[in-house]
């Protein structure tokens, strides 16, 4: 029997996971008791793991193939050696960013959504942390769909939204990409409001993200106060969990049935993470269109 021992952070979601060495191949046992975790919490932290890069793409290809990073607005992968790895900084080296995301808040949203196949999951891992500040946040798309009133849940049934691909969660433009002025025009994918998890089979708000989101066939109006009333109940408190970083703390994140967003930090300080991320399946309803 796997030793692992999983300890739940917070009410709503996310595990601390110990007794497993992360450098190490994995047993088959152990590995499913991990995905058994994954599937419970959403969202695993593993502690103190200092992986270098190869050891973080051999864990990553444990979970399915690698999706390379999306683009970032300089159009070229971060680590030349290493182009399925992304870097999450704010760091410069003669005056150009070695990362993407910079120092600012990254709002909530939910990875590259605006694809066809988006991520199914993504690990960051903590190189250089700021001394405060920087906190991620993770949201349950279960718990959140859950929880709507029935009429919600109803008039959401069947329902598609657009998921804007102009801009990412700190806020800059994808290279390649022009400023959109009405969210009706946006391009990305449309996605259902409610998904099916592939995995689990269990029913998941998908919101992707707030900025240029438009829900199919309703007036710009509603489409805004209806996105406006999800948002507001799929990112309460309760919902969520905060990880406040040690240095190499390791956190895998199921990217179908969750959102996260990070604070600001101090723009003087130095904060490094290294991110991989894994393929995913066609976005599938959880009900068919009326
Ligand atoms: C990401 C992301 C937040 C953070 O890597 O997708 O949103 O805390 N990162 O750096
Ligand atoms: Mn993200």
């Amino acid at each position: 029997m796997p030793r692992l021992t999983v300890t739940k952070i917070a009410p709503a979601l996310g595990a601390d996971i110990s007794g497993i060495d992360l450098h190490a191949p994995l047993d088959e046992a152990t590995l499913a008791a991990l995905k058994d975790a994954w599937a419970t919490h959403l969202v695993l932290r593993f502690r103190g793991q200092a992986l270098d890069d190869p050891q973080l793409l051999a864990l990553s290809r444990l979970l399915g193939p690698l999706d390379p990073p999306g683009p970032n607005p300089y159009g070229k992968p971060f680590l030349e050696a290493f182009p399925e790895i992304n870097v999450i900084s704010n760091v410069k080296v003669g005056g150009a960013p070695i990362g993407n995301l910079g120092d600012g808040e990254a709002v909530w949203h939910c990875d590259m959504t605006y694809v066809e196949s988006p991520p199914r999951a993504a690990l960051l891992h903590a190189l250089e942390i700021p001394p405060s500040g920087g906190d991620t946040f993770w949201s349950n798309m279960y718990l959140a769909y859950e929880t709507l009133p029935d009429a919600t849940k109803q008039r959401i049934a069947g329902l598609r939204a657009i998921h804007d691909a102009t801009y990412n969660s700190a806020g800059i433009m994808r290279k390649g990409m022009k400023e959109v002025t009405d969210p009706r025009q946006a391009p990305g994918a449309h996605h259902p409001l409610v998904i099916r998890h592939p995995d689990t089979g269990r029913a998941a708000l998908y919101l992707g993200r707030r900025r240029n989101s438009y829900v199919l066939g309703l007036d710009l109006a509603d489409s805004n106060a209806l996105l406006d009333e999800l948002w507001a109940h799929a990112t309460q408190p309760e919902f969520t969990f905060r990880q406040v970083w040690q240095l190499h703390d390791l956190i895998l994140w199921d990217n179908r049935c969750t959102l996260h967003r990070r604070d600001s930090f101090d723009p003087e300080a130095r904060r490094v993470m290294h991110r991989t991320q894994i393929k995913g399946t066609p976005v599938a309803p959880a009900f068919e269109a009326a």
